[in-house]
């Protein structure tokens, strides 16, 4: 492993107090089930755990020293390991964020939007890898300790640093900025999520814009110009951003698909990239992703990388679990093909879904089944927003429709009584008519938000039905 930090810099770009000896960091963790040998431990405070309660695992796994604030500096050991003590320990990882994009000569690139993020932001880390040393978050780290996590580890030859930035609130994407600081800011796309707490879908827009705050003199902002928030997003990027380039189907768009050939289990592509045409395979299916691809592939041309060897690392995409990994099944008879999308939902994502479900063929006598769980803080919108999604099962054919939770009722009483499977409160009280409903040649998706616990369903699908094909399964994170 190579050197992340030397003991020197790490030290000084905290201004923290050292008791003991540093050993070579080349790393960096908060979390002491994850922690490698050689990382820096950051004792940060969550919702639920305190850090400084794991310092001594962290040293027992090999961690080279650990930050730990005042109140703490005297509760450990010196024999176990160095530590570094400092007023605060997430404000100490932030300043080791800032000695990370200050030293670094790296092109930077962030990614906001309602969704799409963390897809984009793999996108880039692979098409980006090919031109050179490149530096990304991981996983969906994108918050308050999720950005300056990423960028204090963000080695010193990194040439491509990508920055996904998430928020629940306005100001947050603010903060985030600041600290990325990028040469390219991104917006994916504004859709009504979290629309409980902001109320209408323009002021997330102007929460999603903040991210122009951080863009740096000269920076480019890559906007979605099929998106309705284009023009207001523009009009904020105009003020802070020395170019904007849009992206999408629409006329005169920079970055602009040509055309679109949607198989199962990918796209293939034909697209004008700011004046280069590109043919390209996008390995995860889905109209959706393809709109994301358009960006990331803008970014890779405006941040200097070979657009060609982009374009042919897409290939490489695969959809992650509960993000519409699909796998087929064995059952009596036959198999079906199970689409997990069980991870989250709001609107936007729902309708990609349904699309997704729309797009993959039922073998012989097979159906189209759609199992949906709630779509939550939607606010007072909710009931309507589920109601909504009467026009979009129809549009893709869905065959039977299992619905859990009280928001879904509505969209369940929408739809023809001869597509109706069931509805449930719960998942758990929908779970055994969903395994016992499917018959050879179905194809079933299954999506909710986290907190409508649609995983559970996919588990017990996966539980009852052996797996028949492992070929597009993946386990990648989200
Ligand atoms: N542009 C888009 N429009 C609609 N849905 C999308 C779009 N991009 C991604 N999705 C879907 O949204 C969900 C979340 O995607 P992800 O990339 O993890 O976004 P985020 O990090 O913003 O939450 C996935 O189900 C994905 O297929
Ligand atoms: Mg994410």
């Amino acid at each position: 492993m190579s050197i992340l930090w030397t003991a020197a810099d790490f030290v000084q770009a905290m201004d923290g107090r050292v008791i003991g000896d540093i050993k070579p960091i080349t790393g960096i963790s908060i979390d002491t089930r994850t922690l490698e040998a050689g990382d820096a431990f950051f004792a940060i405070r969550g919702d639920r755990f305190d850090g400084h309660d794991f310092v001594v695992k962290a040293f027992e796994s090999g961690a080279s020293v650990a930050v730990v604030d005042e109140a703490h500096a005297d509760a450990f050991d010196p024999a176990a390991g160095a530590l570094v003590v400092v007023p605060d320990v997430l404000d100490g990882l932030r300043a080791l964020g800032q000695a990370a994009r200050a030293r670094t000569d790296a092109r930077i690139i962030g990614i906001t939007g309602s969704v799409g993020k963390t897809g984009s932001k793999e996108a880039l880390k692979i098409a980006l890898s090919r031109s050179g040393p490149t530096h990304a978050s991981a996983a969906s780290y994108n918050n308050h300790w999720g950005v300056p996590l990423t960028l204090a580890r963000m080695p010193a030859d990194t040439r491509y640093g990508v920055f996904e930035m998430g928020m629940n609130a306005p100001g947050e994407i603010a903060a985030l900025t600041r600290q990325v600081r990028p040469q390219i800011a991104i917006i994916t796309t504004v859709e009504p999520v979290h629309l409980e707490f902001f109320g209408t879908v323009e002021k997330i827009a102007d929460a999603k814009a903040e991210i122009f705050e951080g863009l740096e003199p000269g920076g480019i902002a890559v906007l979605n110009a099929d998106n309705p928030q284009f023009e207001r997003l523009s009009a904020v990027a105009r003020t802070r951003a020395e170019r904007i380039v849009s992206f999408g189907e629409a006329e005169g768009a920079d970055a602009r698909l040509e055309q679109v050939a949607l198989h199962p289990d990918c796209s293939c592509v034909d697209a004008d990239i700011l004046g280069t045409k590109v043919t390209y395979k996008y390995g995860a299916p889905g109209r959706h992703l393809v709109g994301n691809s358009l960006a990331v592939l803008a970014a890779v041309k405006l941040a200097g990388a070979d657009l060609a060897l982009a374009a042919v690392a897409l290939a490489d995409m695969q959809a992650p679990r509960g993000r519409g990994a699909q796998t087929v099944l064995s059952v009596p008879g036959g198999t079906i093909t199970l689409i997990d999308e069980s991870y989250n939902a709001n609107p936007a994502s729902m309708r990609a879904a349904l699309d997704l479900l729309h797009q993959t063929e039922p073998g012989f006598r097979g159906r189209r089944i759609a199992v949906l769980g709630d779509m939550l803080e939607l606010g007072e919108a909710a009931e309507d927003l589920h109601r909504a999604l009467a026009g979009p099962v129809e549009d893709a054919f869905v065959d039977l429709l299992f619905a859990c939770g009280p928001h879904m009722r509505a969209l369940y009483d929408a739809v023809p009584q001869t597509r109706r499977g069931r509805h449930a409160q719960t998942s758990d009280q929908l779970v055994k008519s969903v395994v016992t409903e499917l018959q050879a040649g179905d194809v079933i998706m299954v999506k909710g938000s986290l907190g409508s616990r649609m995983g559970p369903i996919v588990e017990a699908l996966r539980a009852a039905y052996p797996v028949a094909d492992k070929t597009t399964e993946t386990a990648g994170a989200a």
